[in-house]
């Protein structure tokens, strides 16, 4: 069953503190999910396991890492393994934000190897992809996108992609308040599974396809009544308990 996922993503914010209370805010207003929903909230590294342990025994609910390394242990100071993610049970990991590849250099390739040791140790990648604003408006964001897919995932077995979640995130909507109108985000994601399917078969068929990008309370039902829109990663609007809870509500 592919499923309809509303995925925080808090970037570098938030003390302690003010994450523990945003969580607490959330949890306590979370709605009956159905059974094809899932919420996951892709925290800082240092409150993982805090945020592991306020899920505890909640239905379709996860923490995420915000990024791994591709090495499962060893003289790699700072990085964090997924073998330590496995360690404290956390169920996925963002990987290619365009914030990584931008700032910290990640490329198509990189990127391969970080899915294939998050889906070694079964932790679910949501993978980003999504073009710059010159790519748009030179009218080659299709082709953009699929090389982006094909350099990191064309590897992977049938098997392997029904456990990757793809996160569609122009650029140019990121932190920006413009979103991509949902016929924008429709026709790409469509494409996305076009060229899934033309690898993968039908296993297209089942990968949720996320769109990121200003995403908030007021637009969310709209974006994700589209049917290649299988809900949202969702950054600023993420921060605040009302708005993401209003953003969990509008899931398919
Ligand atoms: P935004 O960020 O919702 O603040 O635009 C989305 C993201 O970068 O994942």
């Amino acid at each position: 069953m592919k499923k309809q996922i509303a995925a925080a993503n808090w970037k570098m914010n938030l003390t302690l503190q003010q994450a523990e209370k945003l969580l607490d805010d959330v949890l306590a207003n979370l709605p009956q999910l159905q059974p094809q929903q899932q919420v996951v909230f892709a925290v800082p590294f240092p409150y993982l396991q805090m945020a592991q342990q306020k899920i505890a025994g909640k239905q379709q609910v996860f923490i995420a890492a915000q990024n791994c390394y591709t090495k499962k242990s060893g003289a790699f100071t700072g990085e964090v393994s997924v073998e330590m993610l496995q360690s404290l049970n956390i169920g996925f990991v963002v990987l290619g934000h365009s914030e990584r590849r931008e700032y910290f250099g990640e490329d198509n390739q990189f990127l391969a190897e970080k899915l294939n040791i998050a889906l070694q140790y079964n932790i679910t990648p949501i993978f980003c992809c999504g073009e710059p604003l010159n790519i748009r408006e030179a009218g080659t964001q299709n082709e953009f996108v699929a090389k982006q897919l094909e350099e990191s995932l064309f590897h992977l077995s049938t098997e392997q992609l029904q456990k990757i979640v793809i996160a569609y995130e122009p650029i140019w909507a990121i932190g920006t308040g413009k979103t991509a109108t949902s016929v924008q985000a429709q026709e790409m994601q469509a494409h996305l599974r076009s060229v899934l399917s033309k690898k993968f078969g039908d296993a297209a068929n089942n990968t949720s396809i996320l769109y990121g990008g200003s995403v908030k309370g007021s637009n969310a039902k709209e974006l994700f009544s589209q049917p290649d829109v299988d809900g949202g990663l969702v950054g600023g609007a993420s921060l605040n308990a009302d708005e993401f809870v209003t953003i969990i509500k509008s899931l398919k």
